[in-house]
């Protein structure tokens, strides 16, 4: 049926949208212009072009069924946040954390940048909508791209094609305009690559007129617009012009023996495990009594607050975009079956039964495969060169249906009820394994200081602590401080606010070893946090706030020693108080729009001290 039709002919009538439309056409000048439907048809079809044009290499169907690997180019594997611009109309709007250009500067410069730049590719017209279509929670989009990549990947992260153009049709909703180009057009004659991208880069976003235009890169988030640029920078700005909340966090539920679900959203900087946490299997004697856990998202949740007053989020993606390296039966078997199929690889290796490997996927390593670049690779290579398999930001595109423990309510238009925020970092000193924060504004606190580590594989000298204010930092589409003074108002709006806690499960002893197990371990320390909520769970005052001691943790069939279990969740006062110079620091960078609630949980931080 859909497979028949003409792509170019419009699926709609709406005028400003096609006036918008044959504008980017004459700014680009494609080929042929590609009305995206969503059907599977059509998806077939994609996929089957990538696989002839050298994009996709097809799996073994048995293995693998309906997956795809895709290579990038060497130079395209990531998010380029020194490329990442929010050009809001004053630089003070977008304040110290954002690189910003003067929109009307920016804007010049993008219209030289995309005159013709989609000449002889297709032009796709992919509507899509972050959040179940329909729900008062979503928001709708329409991103122009001529990279058939980004929109078989965008089927799987997000709501496209008709339903959504139906939606957009109705008028109720602003639709987010977003221009998408690789950067490379084809002239006359020639031969395309695998991958096209453009050594030149512009991931920009314009908050005032909720615009996004992204050139040069077919990658992650460069390139689904969707994802980071929308419902995080874009919608960030919406949110606080509209009272709610667009955040960097996983949401998951917690199931009691009795069958009482509780809802927690959970923000950590990236590469700290969020998709782990948002799939945890609670470890055996807590799974035997009855505890489970299910997935709502593993990246990004949009809060609001209802008729009630009450704090309801919603996953507003459909898929996740996870990285591959390290996830493996052992560290996320969920994962593993949600990407056992209908799933695209971007960067992991191709074993000789036509399947994907990465390192940690298994214990054993393939004798031989192709990594990610196209190359031999043998562990015998691996340990004479360091060459890897998998390139370290090597990712799966994943339906979040196929989740095993995908929640049932995971596509409520209404959202589910969050009854605790959970803000991580990881520090391998200073930071206790838990606390809640003493109210709201606390807790904000507690979010808008919170640090990582930075790891061996990053830029940067190791060890040392990165700020991360509620895991924005890359995706704050406004001023910090202003960002901080909206979480500090949204209080106001809500007769119960969720409970607060900082968690760190990378705290170290003095020889270096891991303190805390981790993993499934962490399910404990999830049951302490939504019993505190519900009133359950006893703790004691410290400096930080609210925190367990030994018997007020669930240690069924784990013999955890007293003596740790209080190394962990010590409050070092002397590491306190330079951790509190830190945040000055922080703050001295903001301090021009800073909220005076944070001057003020500081000085109480440092009474308390
Ligand atoms: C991501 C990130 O890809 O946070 O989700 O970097
Ligand atoms: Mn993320």
């Amino acid at each position: 049926m859909t497979s028949n039709r003409d792509p170019g002919v419009p699926l709609t009538a709406n005028r400003p949208l096609l006036r918008w439309i044959d504008k980017m056409v004459a700014l680009t000048q494609p080929a042929a212009i590609h009305w995206v439907d969503g059907s599977q048809a059509e998806y077939d079809t994609l996929c089957a072009g990538l696989v002839a044009g050298g994009t996709f290499v097809k799996l073994n169907e048995q293995a693998w069924p309906g997956c795809f690997l895709a290579r990038s180019d060497p130079s395209d594997v990531a998010r380029v946040e020194d490329r990442t611009f929010i050009c809001s109309l004053s630089k003070d709007a977008a304040g110290p954390t954002n690189h910003w250009v003067e929109p009307f500067e920016m804007r010049k410069k993008l219209k030289g940048l995309f005159a013709g730049c989609m000449r002889g590719r297709t032009m796709y017209v992919l509507p899509f909508s972050m959040g179940p279509v329909g729900s008062p929670l979503s928001q709708l989009g329409i991103q122009l791209t001529d990279s058939a990549y980004v929109v078989v990947n965008m089927r799987i992260m997000a709501r496209i094609g008709l339903p959504v153009l139906a939606e957009i049709d109705k008028g109720e909703k602003r639709v987010v305009p977003c221009i998408h180009s690789v950067g490379l057009p084809l002239p006359e004659g020639t031969r395309d690559v695998p991958w096209p991208c453009n050594p030149e880069k512009y991931i920009v976003h314009f908050p005032e007129t909720r615009e996004i235009w992204s050139y040069g890169s077919g990658y992650g988030g460069n390139a689904l617009l969707g994802k980071k640029c929308f419902a995080l920078r874009i919608a960030s700005a919406m949110a606080r012009d509209e009272g709610w909340m667009a955040e960097h966090m996983l949401i998951l539920g917690l199931e009691n023996p009795e069958g009482q679900k509780t809802y927690v959203a959970a923000a950590f900087p990236s590469a700290c495990g969020k998709t782990n946490f948002a799939m945890l299997v609670p470890p055996a004697p807590l799974a035997a009594a009855g505890w489970k856990i299910t997935t709502v998202g593993d990246d990004i949740a949009w809060l609001r607050p209802d008729a009630t007053g009450h704090l309801r989020a919603i996953n507003p993606e459909a898929g996740f975009f996870g990285v591959a390296p390290g996830t493996s039966l052992k560290t996320n078997p969920n994962a593993m079956a949600a990407l056992a199929k209908n799933t695209i690889f971007t960067n992991c290796a191709l074993t000789p039964e036509g399947g994907v490997w990465w390192e940690g996927m298994t214990d054993t390593p393939p004798a031989t495969c192709t990594d990610w670049q196209g190359k031999i690779w043998t562990p015998e290579i691996a340990r004479t060169t360091g060459a890897k398999a998998a390139q370290p930001n090597a990712r799966f595109t994943a339906p979040a249906s196929q989740c095993p423990t995908i929640d049932p309510e995971w596509e409520n238009p209404e959202g589910v009820p969050i009854a605790a925020i959970i803000f991580g970092g990881r520090r391998a000193t200073t930071t206790p394994l838990v606390y809640q924060t003493f109210n709201w504004s606390g807790g904000v606190y507690a979010g808008a200081t919170m640090g990582s580590e930075t790891t061996a594989a990053a830029v940067g000298a190791t060890g040392q602590v990165r700020r991360d204010p509620m895991a924005m930092l890359p995706f704050c589409g406004y001023h910090m401080a202003d960002y901080f003074r909206h979480w500090i108002k949204m209080q106001r709006g809500l007769v119960e606010t969720p409970r607060i806690f900082h968690v760190n499960w990378f705290r170290k002893d003095a020889d270096g070893r891991f303190l805390w197990p981790g993993y499934s371990e962490n399910a404990r320390v999830l049951r302490w946090i939504v019993e505190r909520c519900q009133g359950r769970a006893r703790a004691h005052e410290t400096p930080l706030g609210w925190m367990p001691s030994h018997e007020d943790i669930d240690w069924t069939g784990l013999a955890f020693p007293r003596e740790t279990f209080e190394q962990l969740i010590a409050v070092d006062r002397k590491a306190w108080r330079a951790e509190l110079i830190n945040h000055e620091e922080l703050f001295l960078d903001l301090h021009s729009h800073l909220p005076k609630e944070m001057i003020f949980e500081r000085e109480l931080l440092i009474c308390r001290l």
